[in-house]
């Protein structure tokens, strides 16, 4: 049986730092917006090159909070991919902004830069781009289109936790970026949590004050904002998972090498050279995906589908519309399926999984 997501073997790997970390945090008595939640934050921010790093609940609301500390919301447009988590439009829709889909490329699944331009009206604001899988989207291309339109940027980088975009990380190209530590992300906590980046002080001073309330000086608010905090125990487990998060990647990355070289029977997605992707996920693209997925479940390899429903075919926005035209997106939604990627996946189980999927 090879489980799609598996948490026990890494905290068996991990157990004494994670242990310590925790009776850390027990004994100070300090339990929300402390001294850890700080050292996390200075140490992510560092890890990434950015200047700052705010903690936050989740990585829903760390969407919606670099929004509105950058001043979008209602009456505003953000473009962003038809093929990722509905948590990144939630948190758009969350800041009172509209989202509008763009397709994305079959090879690689990453949001299209070329039809961004169609799409930006006077209306619109902002471009997130996805960062789909743990690969960067083509950041030069969209930061280019940005300027020529005064538009801003917040990276959704809650799938690319070190992920590379040339010389530098994946969350500082843009105005803002978006990171979830939910668990199981390449750095996950053992529980919710998430967290903004920016270079620009005035946005992370605002994003401190939204995050608690709106407070700036106890019981004085300024904004409105939310409750929306990394607590001190995830931000302990978190600074303890950093620590190994390049370890882990690197491991993602052979395990990714080994699929390429070992898997016949489907296609695997673009590998771009212009970064290093943090493998996330493995997707692959397959003739028949139902019949795949059911005969790996069958010989206990467990998948998922990431994502069977671009986002603009979703109920709660457009409906199952059956009058919308096709697109790349749909092509894409109907073949893809996630394979077994973790960093305590062995070299066996990664051949084991190869065997099963060649095996039509
Ligand atoms: C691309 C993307 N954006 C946003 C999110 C939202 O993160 P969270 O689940 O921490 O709210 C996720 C994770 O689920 C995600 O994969």
């Amino acid at each position: 049986m090879i489980l799609f997501n598996e948490f026990k073997r890494e905290y068996e790997a991990i157990r004494t730092e994670i242990d310590a970390a925790l009776r850390r945090v027990l004994d100070s008595g300090w339990y929300i917006l402390g001294k850890e939640g700080e050292a996390f934050e200075r140490k992510f921010a560092d890890y990434l090159g950015v200047r700052h790093c705010v903690g936050v609940a989740n990585g829903t609301e760390a969407i919606a909070l670099a929004l509105r500390g950058m001043d979008i919301g209602p009456g505003d447009e953000v473009i962003t991919t038809d093929m990722t988590a509905f948590a990144t439009v939630t948190g758009i829709v969350q800041a009172g902004a509209t989202p509008v889909v763009v397709d994305i490329r079959p090879e690689d699944g990453l949001l299209d830069e070329r039809l961004i331009e169609a799409q930006i009206t006077p209306r619109t604001k902002c471009i997130v781009p996805v960062h789909l899988y743990g690969q960067s989207c083509d950041m030069d291309a969209i930061l280019r289109i940005a300027r020529a339109h005064g538009l801003k940027v917040m990276e959704d980088c809650a799938q690319a936790a070190g992920t590379t975009y040339r010389d530098r990380k994946a969350g500082g190209w843009g105005d803002c970026a978006a990171y979830s530590f939910y668990p199981t992300k390449n750095l996950g906590a053992y529980g919710d949590g998430g967290a903004i980046t920016t270079n620009d002080d005035a946005t992370a001073e605002r994003l401190r004050s939204l995050r608690n309330y709106g407070q700036t000086v106890r019981y004085h608010h300024d904004y409105e904002g939310i409750n929306s905090r990394l607590d001190e125990m995830q931000a302990a487990i978190l600074r303890v998972k950093l620590r190994h998060l390049d370890t882990w990647n690197v491991r993602r990355r052979t395990i990714a090498a080994r699929y390429r070289a070992g898997l016949t029977a489907v296609e695997c997605l673009t590998e771009h050279t212009y970064g290093l992707p943090n493998y996330h996920l493995f997707v692959v693209r397959a003739k028949d995906r139902t019949a795949l997925s059911e005969r790996l479940a069958r010989e206990g390899v467990g998948t998922l589908i990431h994502y069977p429903v671009p986002i603009r075919r979703q109920g709660a926005y457009h409906g199952p519309c059956k009058d919308m035209p096709r697109t790349p997106t749909d092509d894409f939604a109907d073949a893809i399926l996630s394979l077994p990627m973790y960093p305590t996946l062995t070299d066996e189980e990664v051949d084991t999984v190869i065997r099963a999927v060649n095996h039509a």
